[in-house]
């Protein structure tokens, strides 16, 4: 939540603040803001909306300059508007800030009394008081911002530009992610990778706790304690082009149609063709050579990804006979869970910087349980806290609606379930064998799914004005539905719910009316018949019903309206394939709305706030 940019070097630091906000657009975009050191003093421009309308304003006068920050904004305290926009600015002192000051009423009653006067409703102006009061009683900017964040509780990245020192940035970070990237008489300072890429991709991540003076030749980073701290470089293997659209309308298409590269790569290098061998990087250490350790898995995430650990339970369980819970990272940290040092501790994040998720897995540290990520940032704050990761590597996710980081972490936790059911000997090699082949199949299986996107749209334009949706499945199928109807309302608008089909007559029925359309999940399986008995139900009542289903499935086209057919894989896999038609339905009616796909109202890419 957020984006942060700070640069320091030989370029127009605003034309790269305003390349570094448009790749971090997603992660916020209220408003936008950009302050440039311009020889003579400090240029801050701000506008509510989005970055376009900053650089439309700045179009004629840009800010020029060497040293700069910028900020893209998802708004916390105080309403989209701005005066509320980043940066902050106080005399000298002006701060970019990503997070949640939960101590700023108190602070700012204080400082008010001290004569302070505030021109925004943000909890970020505190700061700038804060160090501004500080440097009346030190001349040290470093060690005024430092006695500054003693004062506040709660989660902060932030990046100072104090005019008096024009040749240097103060970062500081506690709970927000921030990145520093190392170039060649430049350095820069982000809150993501994605903003980084086209100038270096040598980076190194701040810790919590730690602060960093970034001038054009050196990084200098000290911990909580003052200490110096030599960070390790991280070497990012993706380019920029990566986080570019490529011809497609909106990223998220373009992630859609990146899914069957993507499982490709997930799986690369983890099985081998006729072995039942798995390579999964860090699964010895954390497991034993032999055997699995553990009594129970508690899988912790949020939105689409906890969907993807629904889908794990069912496999877990059912493949590999762990006993196994799900939790929403919200309430897990509230409900005094039964965990302990026997439970492997399953975090499953995208960003690996969801700050409930975070918080969620420190918990679980707490209570002795292991923990094992399954993320795609590299080296993100998850990453760290955890005592293992497997990696997705689904490449940069952009579209605020998660797509083929989801397809990506169910491929991963599959593979995970197969390590398992293999160390605990139950599942024979025959059928490890064949599900690997399977799994082996899935690219080309999802390039197939992928050629139904002309009929998807169809269906979409048919559906396009229904207010309501309802989506059914039953079994490992069931999070699968709630993952649809979670994907069309985030960037279409309209009310749409997942529900488990045989609980349909328990309540969620009386929902069905004249043409709702409803999207049924009907792969071959032991519910087959029980789920095509619930199409029947919603038919009887007027629904429209979009099933989805096994190519050629003849009962499919005689009960539905509308037929997705897809190609046949063992069921237990079937979620990785149906998710993929549920996105393209969900991105097609948001276009014909004409929403805005990729940066839905209201959301944000990585939500770092609690
Ligand atoms: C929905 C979506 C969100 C995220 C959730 C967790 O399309 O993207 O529901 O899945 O905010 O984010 P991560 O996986 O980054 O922890």
């Amino acid at each position: 939540m957020c984006g942060i940019i700070g640069y320091i070097g030989n370029r127009e630091a605003t034309d790269v603040l305003i390349d570094g906000l448009k790749r971090l657009e997603y992660r916020g975009y209220d408003s936008a803001g950009i302050a440039v050191l311009n020889g003579h003093g400090i240029e801050v421009e701000r506008a509510e909306g989005k970055l376009s309308h900053l650089e439309a304003k700045i179009h004629k006068h840009k800010p020029k300059g060497h040293i700069g920050i910028g900020h893209t904004r998802w708004a916390t305290h105080g309403v989209p508007s701005e005066r509320n926009a980043h940066p902050h600015h106080v005399e000298d002192v002006v701060v970019v800030h990503n997070g949640i000051i939960e101590n700023y009423s108190q602070l700012r009653k204080e400082l008010i009394q001290k004569g302070c006067h505030f021109k925004s409703e943000t909890d970020t102006e505190i700061f700038c008081h804060l160090i501004n009061e500080e440097l009346k009683k030190t001349k040290e900017i470093q060690k005024a911002i430092a006695n500054a964040l003693k004062k506040v509780r709660g989660a902060y990245a932030i990046v100072v530009l104090y005019a008096k020192e024009p040749h240097k940035l103060y970062v500081a970070k506690l709970g927000s992610p921030l990145v520093l990237g190392f170039g060649k008489k430049e350095n820069f300072v982000a809150s993501d990778v994605p903003a980084l890429l086209p100038y270096t991709r040598e980076v190194a991540y701040l810790e919590d706790g730690e602060f960093a003076v970034v001038s054009d030749g050196s990084l200098n980073v000290v911990d909580s304690h003052g200490h110096p701290v030599t960070k390790k470089k991280t070497h990012i293997a993706w380019d920029a082009l990566m986080a570019e659209k490529g011809g497609y309308k909106h990223f998220m298409l373009k992630e859609i149609f990146e899914q069957p590269r993507v499982v490709e790569q997930t799986i690369m290098g983890r099985i081998q063709l006729g072995s039942t061998q798995l390579t999964l990087e860090g699964i010895p250490k954390l497991f034993g050579a032999t055997g699995f350790p553990f009594k129970q898995v508690a899988i912790l995430a949020c939105g689409t990804s906890w969907h993807a650990g629904m889908v794990a339970k069912y496999w877990f369980e059912q493949l590999a006979r762990v006993p196994t819970t799900v939790h929403l990272a919200s309430e897990f940290r509230y409900a005094n869970p039964l965990i302990d040092s026997k439970t492997l501790v399953i975090s499953i994040s995208q960003s690996g910087e969801t700050a409930d998720t975070l918080a969620a897995t420190q918990l679980a540290k707490q209570k002795k349980a292991k923990v094992l990520a399954i993320c795609n940032v590299l080296g993100s704050s998850l990453t760290r806290a955890s005592n293992a990761t497997l990696y997705t590597h689904a490449g940069p996710e952009i579209g605020v609606a998660s797509t083929k980081a989801f397809v990506s972490q169910m491929t991963v936790l599959y593979l995970l379930t197969l390590e398992m059911a293999s160390r605990k000997k139950i599942m024979s090699k025959e059928e490890l064998l064949t599900k690997m082949e399977e799994i082996r199949k899935l690219p080309q299986n999802l390039e197939t799914v992928l050629q139904k996107a002309d009929a998807i749209k169809k269906i979409a334009k048919e559906c396009v004005n229904a207010s309501h949706f309802l989506f059914i499945a039953r079994g490992l199928q069931y999070p699968v539905a709630l993952e649809g109807a979670l994907k069309l309302k985030e960037i279409s608008y309209v009310h749409a719910e997942g529900f488990a089909a045989g609980e349909l007559k328990h309540g969620p029925i009386a929902l069905v009316d004249k043409g709702v359309p409803v999207v049924a999940l009907i792969p071959p399986s032991e519910t087959y018949e029980k789920i095509l008995s619930n199409v029947e139900e919603v038919k009887a009542r007027g629904a429209f019903v979009i099933a989805v289903g096994e190519k050629g499935d003849e009962e499919l086209e005689e009960k539905a309206d509308a037929v997705i057919g897809l190609p046949k894989t063992v069921y237990s896999l079937t979620p990785i394939l149906y998710a993929v038609p549920l996105q393209l339905f969900a991105y097609y009616i948001a276009d014909f709305k004409g929403t805005d796909v990729d940066q839905p109202r209201n959301l944000a890419k990585s939500v770092t706030v609690e």
